[in-house]
């Protein structure tokens, strides 16, 4: 039977184990399991923000927009994240909420497509099935088609790298090609991927793609989304939300609208700089730990949690080989919403997707394996009880 003292001997030789000494912790015993909803805070952003009010909103005022970077800083920011998706300077703008950059991205592939029928899976993340309903009922002769097995005759596919129930990936590349195949293209919600997942949207042929910061790259709450739009198409992108940040030169005020060479023309309205210094630390966290070795961690504490929830004869819905998983396991029980709360009175703080889904969080410049031993170890006994 896998011990504590395993996990204990896991985390001792874990290359990874001092990133949590960059991350403010105020309760030594928390247990926390959910930095797939919402990362934990790295000081470097406590500092970061506390500077912007302090010295560049209070003192620089209004001359940060040119001198602080300001203006710049969804484009800025985006290169910082290029390299973690596998993609190229220019080809990332990191700006408003994923649902906001969906709308935009699934606009863009209908309008490129030249077609009218968008595929999703009925099972899919609730804002991605919003986003295109909401399309439909906008654009005249948009339809909307459930699952993705037969793409005959789809134009537009959207879907989740990583699956936000079962952390299931899917193969970037092969589905990419298969849709492209058919005749659609891909927007990518890389969520679930971005900062836990080794990305190369550039080798695989991606064209668009949208995901968060907030989750695995620990920007802080509601920390700005991120746009992908692969250089090779961008020129011939034409997104439905037109604003002065998108426009070629910004404060040539009787201009018409002339869109911006490049990503910066996903771009819309003023960006939120305090979000996007959260944004900025937790990405330059994550590309300095290296992608590659979260990405290894990742899977080594996904390995360790299914094992431990089969040994303890739970049920775990997450992927197994030959399918790989994300960073998150998923546990089910009809009691869910009773046994999260539970683990919560013990300080086991684990998150839930309704009806039975307890989802444990793997951020893995946070979590130890002890973690992940004891809340799964925690439930296993209370379900024992
Ligand atoms: C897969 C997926 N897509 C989209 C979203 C929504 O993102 P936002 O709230 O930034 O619009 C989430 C949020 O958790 C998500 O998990």
């Amino acid at each position: 039977m896998t011990s504590r003292s395993t996990a204990q001997d896991l985390d001792r030789d874990d290359p990874l184990a001092h990133w949590r000494d960059e991350f403010v912790l105020p309760d030594p015993d928390l247990i926390y399991l959910d930095g797939n909803s919402l990362g934990r805070t790295p000081k470097r952003t406590v500092e970061a923000i506390r500077h912007v009010i302090e010295q560049e909103w209070a003192d620089d005022l209004i001359t940060s927009w040119w001198e602080n970077g300001w203006l710049d800083m969804p484009l800025t920011v985006g290169d910082t994240l290029a390299p973690l998706l596998g993609a190229r300077p220019g080809e990332v703008a990191v700006h408003d909420s994923t649902t906001v950059c969906l709308f935009q991205l699934v606009n863009v592939a209908i309008d490129l497509s030249g077609g009218s029928v968008v595929a999703v899976e009925a099972t899919e993340f609730p804002t991605d099935r919003y986003v295109i309903e909401g399309i439909s009922r906008i654009r005249p002769g948009i339809s909307v088609r459930h699952g993705l097995d037969d793409l005959t005759g789809v134009d537009v596919v959207v879907r989740s790298h990583v699956d936000y129930r079962t952390a299931a990936v899917a193969l970037l590349a092969e589905e990419t090609a298969r849709a492209a195949a058919a005749g659609a293209i891909t927007v990518w919600d890389l969520s679930h991927a971005a900062g836990v997942v080794e990305l190369d949207l550039d080798g695989a042929g991606v064209q668009l793609a949208a995901g968060c910061t907030y989750k695995f790259l620990n920007g802080g709450p509601g920390s700005p989304a991120f746009t992908y739009v692969r250089s090779s198409i961008v020129e011939t992108v034409e997104q439905p939300i037109w604003g002065w940040f998108g426009q070629r030169d910004q404060f040539a005020m009787d201009n018409p609208f002339d869109a911006r060479d490049g990503v910066g023309r996903m771009l819309n309205g003023t960006p939120g700089i305090l979000g996007l210094t959260g944004a900025r630390c937790g990405i330059e966290l994550s590309a300095e730990a290296g992608i590659g070795a979260i990405a290894t961690k990742a899977r080594a504490l996904a390995d360790f949690g299914i094992d431990l929830a089969d040994e303890f004869g739970l049920e775990c819905s997450t992927a197994r080989p030959p399918v790989s998983s994300g960073g998150h396991i998923s546990i089910i029980h009809p009691d869910a919403t009773a046994l999260q709360e539970r683990l919560a009175e013990r300080k086991i703080i684990v998150d839930k997707r309704d009806p039975d889904v307890l989802r444990f969080g793997l951020s893995p410049l946070t979590t130890r394996f002890v973690d992940v031993f004891e809340g799964v170890s925690a439930l296993a006994g209370m379900l024992d009880a």
